[in-house]
């Protein structure tokens, strides 16, 4: 067993797996997103050119799905970490909002926000959590070019910043948990890759394994609502 109380650094990654029990679906499991929809027809630049339409539907439905969610304890769990620890670096892969909604402060959100809307034109982002959205497509109220989902899109650069904090954050940490994720997504499967090159530990929360499951040092095969409390519990009151 890993003694938690060394680690002074603690950097997590979490996956759409941590939102699971919120009923947020995921994106590569049984009944994930990815078995029933084509993420080139919908999550792609390409697609949203082709029909803005199709794809602006797809996400509005996403927003009233994960809109009627709420944050379960492996959120509120980081969100207490972030407060009890005194480095602490949280990093999503996830679009939907909850770990700011458990209270996290500091989230670098890798793949962007499903709440926060983009001009096309000027690069311009807001905040609009209306569900439905009234227009579809919608439109910038300042200069009429269509708006977009503010997430990353396959075949789309992630934010540069949040990338390199991200990529700092696994270099510098003595711990890394890996919640919730197939860890097949570039550039963040790499993060836990790095940390460990580094030296830090790996823990994985997953009921399923990965292609990162053989490198983690400690792996929870359970839910992580389950897994991250008990987790925190025993860090606190070793
Ligand atoms: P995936 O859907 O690929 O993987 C979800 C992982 O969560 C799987 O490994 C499940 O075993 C695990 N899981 C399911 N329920 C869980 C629970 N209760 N507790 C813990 N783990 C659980 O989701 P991601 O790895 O997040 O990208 O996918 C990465 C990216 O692929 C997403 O951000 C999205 C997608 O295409 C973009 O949209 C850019």
């Amino acid at each position: 067993m890993l003694n938690f109380g060394q680690f002074r650094r603690v950097t997590v990654l979490t996956g759409a797996g941590i939102s699971a029990e919120s009923g947020v679906p995921t994106f590569r499991g049984e009944d994930g997103l990815w078995r029933q929809y084509r993420p080139e027809e919908l999550a792609t630049p390409e697609a949203f050119a082709r029909d803005p339409r199709l794809v602006w539907e797809w996400y509005d439905w996403r927003r009233r799905l994960i809109g009627a969610c709420r944050p379960n304890r492996a959120h509120h769990t980081l969100a207490d970490m972030e407060a009890g620890l005194p480095d602490f670096t949280l990093i999503t892969q996830n679009v939907d909002g909850l770990h700011h909604m458990a209270g996290s402060r500091r989230v670098l959100e890798l793949h962007g926000n499903i709440w926060r809307l983009r001009c096309t034109r000027e690069g311009t982002t807001h905040e609009d959590r209306r569900t439905p959205l009234p227009d579809l497509p919608p439109h910038c109220a300042d200069c009429g070019a269509l708006l977009r989902p503010d997430v990353v899109w396959f075949g789309e650069s992630l934010p540069s910043e949040i990338l390199e904090a991200a990529f700092a954050a696994a270099a510098a940490c003595d711990v890394m948990l890996v919640v919730g994720t197939s860890a097949v997504v570039q550039p963040a499967a790499s993060l836990p890759l790095i940390a460990r090159q580094r030296g830090a530990a790996i823990v994985e929360v997953n009921p399923q394994a990965t292609p990162l499951s053989d490198f983690a040092d400690l792996v929870l095969r359970q839910p992580a609502a389950q897994a991250l409390p008990q987790l925190w519990e025993r860090w606190q009151h070793p």
